[in-house]
Formats: C-alpha cells, sequence, structure tokens
C-alpha cells in the first residue's frame, strides 16, 4: 500500500473501533514488550495483534491511547524516544517527533511522558477497555491507584476487547484479504518447493529449511506458528514440531506450515508421499480426506454457520469410515455417538487474520454464529490412525497413517474464496508435482 492510503486504512480501523466503544469510553491498546532469551539477547519481537491492526506500527513498548470525543486528544501514540546510542546497538526508532506524519496519529508522546499524559485521557471516563493481559494489567493498576490518590476519577468499569475490536477483526477489509492471500501465495510457493524437494533418506528439518527458504525470499520473515513436518507416524501427533526423524520410503508426510506476512497469517496443510507415489491404500484414505474438505468448503457460505463445515466433513469422515469397514452400525449411530471421533480428533474450522487462530466469537449466546462476508476460517478435515498401542484393535497396515488437508477460505457475498487454491491437492496432481 502506498503510505497515504496506509494511514487512511488504519486511521478507518481506530475510527471505527472509537465508534464501537463510544465517547466516555478510553482503551488502553499495548504493543507489548521484548522478552529476554538470554544475556543480552531478545526472543524476535512481534508486537499484539491488537495493537499492530490499529497502528501497523511494529516496534516493543508503544502504547496506544485512544478516547473518543476527548476534548484535545483523541489518539495518543507512545512510543520509545530517540536514542543515538541506543539506535546504534539495537536499531533505528521513529520517534514521538515523527508519529503525526508516519502514521497519521495525531498526537505522539514518549514512553517517559506516561505520567504526565495518562491521567489526562483516562479522568472522567466511565469505562476502560483493555486486554486483561497480567503484564499490562499491573501497569493500568498502577495508573488507576495514582489517580486515586490525587484525587482524580479513573474509570469504574473494565470491558474486555472481544465485543468490540475482536468483532472488527473478525471482519476482513479488502486490504487485508490481499494481504492474506499474498501470504498463502508465499506458502503455497514454500509447500510446492518443500514437495519437489522431498525423497527417502532426508531429514525433516531439511524438508522445513526448503518451506524457511522459500518464506524468506518472498519477503516472509516469520512463520505464523511453528512449522509441522511430520512424517510417518509423527503425522499422527497434532502438533509435531520436533522435525527430526529421518524420512523413509513409504512415508507419508505431512506438513502444516504457513508463514506471517506483513503480520497475516497463512495456515495450509498439505500430505503427501515421501517417494512421489501414494500407496492404494494411502490413496484411498486420502481420497476420503479430500472428499470431506470438498464437501466442506462448499459449506462455506454467508448465512452458513460457522459449524456447518465441522458438521459436513465430520459426515462425510464417518461414511468412509464405515465404508471401509474401520467402524460399524448405522451412519445416524456414528455420528450420535461420535465414534468417528478418535480417528478425526480436532475441529475442521477455526478464524485466521493476524493472529492464526484468529480473535472472534464462533458463538453468540450459545449458538454456532453464521458466516458473513469478510470472514476468512481454515477447512482442515484430519484422519489419524494411530499405532499398535493407542489403537490396538486396528487392522495393522492402517497404523500410523495421519492425512490432513487445510486450506484457507474467505466467505464472499456468493461463497467463498479459496487463498490457497493453486497449492495441488488432488493426489494425481501431488504425484504429478512431486514428479516433475
Ligand atoms: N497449524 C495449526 C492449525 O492448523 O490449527
Ligand atoms: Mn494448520
Ligand atoms: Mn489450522
Amino acid at each position: 500500500m502506498h503510505n497515504l492510503e496506509h494511514i487512511r486504512e488504519y486511521s478507518r480501523r481506530r475510527q471505527r473501533f472509537m465508534a464501537s466503544i463510544g465517547p466516555g469510553s478510553v482503551a488502553l491498546i499495548f504493543a507489548t514488550g521484548e522478552k529476554r532469551r538470554n544475556a543480552d539477547v531478545e526472543y524476535l519481537f512481534r508486537p499484539h495483534s491488537d495493537f499492530v491492526y490499529l497502528t501497523g506500527f511494529h516496534e516493543p513498548d508503544g502504547l496506544l491511547v485512544l478516547a473518543p470525543s476527548h476534548p484535545t486528544m483523541e489518539e495518543v501514540l507512545f512510543v520509545r524516544a530517540r536514542d543515538v546510542a541506543a539506535e546504534q546497538w539495537n536499531g533505528r526508532r521513529l520517534g514521538a517527533e515523527r508519529v503525526r506524519e508516519t502514521l497519521g496519529i495525531e498526537n505522539g508522546f514518549t514512553i517517559e511522558e506516561y505520567s504526565d499524559v495518562i491521567p489526562s485521557l483516562l479522568d472522567g471516563r466511565d469505562a476502560l477497555h483493555a486486554d486483561q493481559d497480567v503484564e499490562t494489567s499491573h501497569q493500568v493498576e498502577v495508573w488507576l491507584n495514582s489517580m486515586k490518590e490525587s484525587g482524580l476519577a479513573p474509570p469504574e468499569e473494565r470491558v474486555e476487547l472481544e465485543d468490540t475490536l475482536h468483532e472488527l477483526r473478525l471482519i476482513k477489509s479488502d486490504a487485508e484479504i490481499e494481504t492474506m492471500q499474498k501470504a498463502a501465495d508465499i506458502s503455497a510457493a514454500a509447500h510446492q518447493r518443500a514437495m519437489r524437494y522431498c525423497k527417502p533418506g532426508i531429514s525433516e528439518l531439511a524438508l522445513e529449511s526448503e518451506l524457511q527458504h522459500e518464506f524468506a525470499l518472498r519477503g516472509a520473515r516469520f512463520t505464523a506458528y511453528p512449522s509441522i513436518v511430520a512424517s510417518g507416524p509423527n503425522g499422527c501427533i497434532m502438533h509435531y514440531i520436533q522435525n527430526d526423524r529421518t524420512i523413509e520410503d513409504g512415508d507419508l508426510i505431512l506438513i502444516d506450515a504457513g508463514c506471517e506476512y506483513r503480520y497475516y497469517a497463512s495456515d495450509i496443510t498439505r500430505t503427501f508421499p515421501a517417494n512421489g507415489r501414494f500407496t492404494p491404500q494411502q490413496r484411498e484414505i486420502y481420497e476420503l480426506v479430500l472428499s470431506a474438505q470438498l464437501a466442506a468448503i462448499d459449506q462455506v457460505k454467508t448465512g452458513h454457520l460457522f459449524t456447518d463445515p465441522h458438521d459436513t466433513s465430520t459426515r462425510v469422515l464417518a461414511q468412509g469410515l464405515l465404508d471401509l469397514g474401520i467402524l460399524k452400525g448405522s451412519l445416524d449411530e456414528v455420528l450420535e455417538q461420535e465414534l468417528a471421533k478418535p480417528f478425526t480428533v480436532h475441529r475442521c474450522s477455526h478464524f485466521l487474520g493476524l493472529d492464526v487462530h484468529d480473535v472472534g466469537k464462533r458463538e453468540i449466546d450459545g449458538e454456532a454464529r453464521a458466516l458473513e462476508p469478510g470472514m476468512v476460517l481454515t477447512v482442515e478435515p484430519g484422519l489419524y490412525f494411530g499405532n499398535a498401542e493407542t489403537m490396538p484393535d486396528l487392522d495393522p497396515s492402517l497404523h500410523d497413517i495421519g492425512i490432513r488437508i487445510e486450506d484457507d477460505v474467505v466467505v464472499t457475498e456468493n461463497g467463498n474464496r479459496v487463498l490457497s487454491v493453486d497449492l495441488p491437492k488432488s493426489a494425481d496432481d501431488v504425484e504429478a508435482l512431486m514428479a516433475g
């Protein structure tokens, strides 16, 4: 985005958020700080998604204060002060004096100015909107107490952000969807690279490095979550991230990996044969999972419920397990008694956005919510057959098979758009890609 357009996008978000909390409220949105790894080394910093959403700013220790209809300062951003010596060691800082022209936020202050400015922003407001994060809550309590001691009137009510800011984050703007498309494109390219490179005898870590390389080459330095590169039996471990096994001939490889691009997540899973050819049994189960996934994607539509993709994929998988003779009984019995659950394990969808498991309520008043244009969710059914220890009654030829297929899907006015649509997923297309 051009800088002016960029400024306008974030300004619109702040305006909409302020309209949702209403005059008389004040919101504190913290970037959070760096975390120490060990002597002189910090973990790579990534600001809190609420802060990024409203500012587009990425330095640690920032604080955005929004006070709708405040007589003098509606929008205030506190940032680290310029410091030539610190900047020579640890990189450039924006500084309070450049907040307005760079970010379009009217009032920039340094964090050293907290105690001069914060009381006047909070005084007389009735509700304080903030995340109840332990670290930042402590800071807020200190401010509120010192205001009381000086005879000021801090807000009495504390409100979580889930009904306001997180509802805004749930519906993505065109600019956000464009960024998420880019994230999905980069991840799709990385998956293709890993599939092409894969062969028996290499390590899972070598495959992970192919993903990392492609992410970085295309401008995505971070992953949205630690990449899962699971070969053979590891495919049955949902969040396998050890990635240190040597890949064997005949294994299936389950890669669940997505980059974070400009703070937006992608989350894609493909499962493929290490040697480039599915066995007939692997193919049969793969095609069952794929048919469940395609049926579930068809359920992603404005007005359908958040749970519809899950219910549909569960039904298809349950029928498939009956057809394969792995489950016995009627489809209704299997669904009612949740007999497929040991094989399907997890839910089929979650929201996706700045966070991989993104904010936004899946239920309203205890009922699944309806999908709306601009929501983005994953569709990711799987089947997992465990091993002799966890599933002793199963035909041993099924043991250690774990298959998941995951795509990122935007709800549109007329249906949906699959952001990761260009990444091959039919068994034939996967084999063709690996042969090419
Ligand atoms: N990679 C985490 C998930 O698929 O939800
Ligand atoms: Mn995933
Ligand atoms: Mn997911």
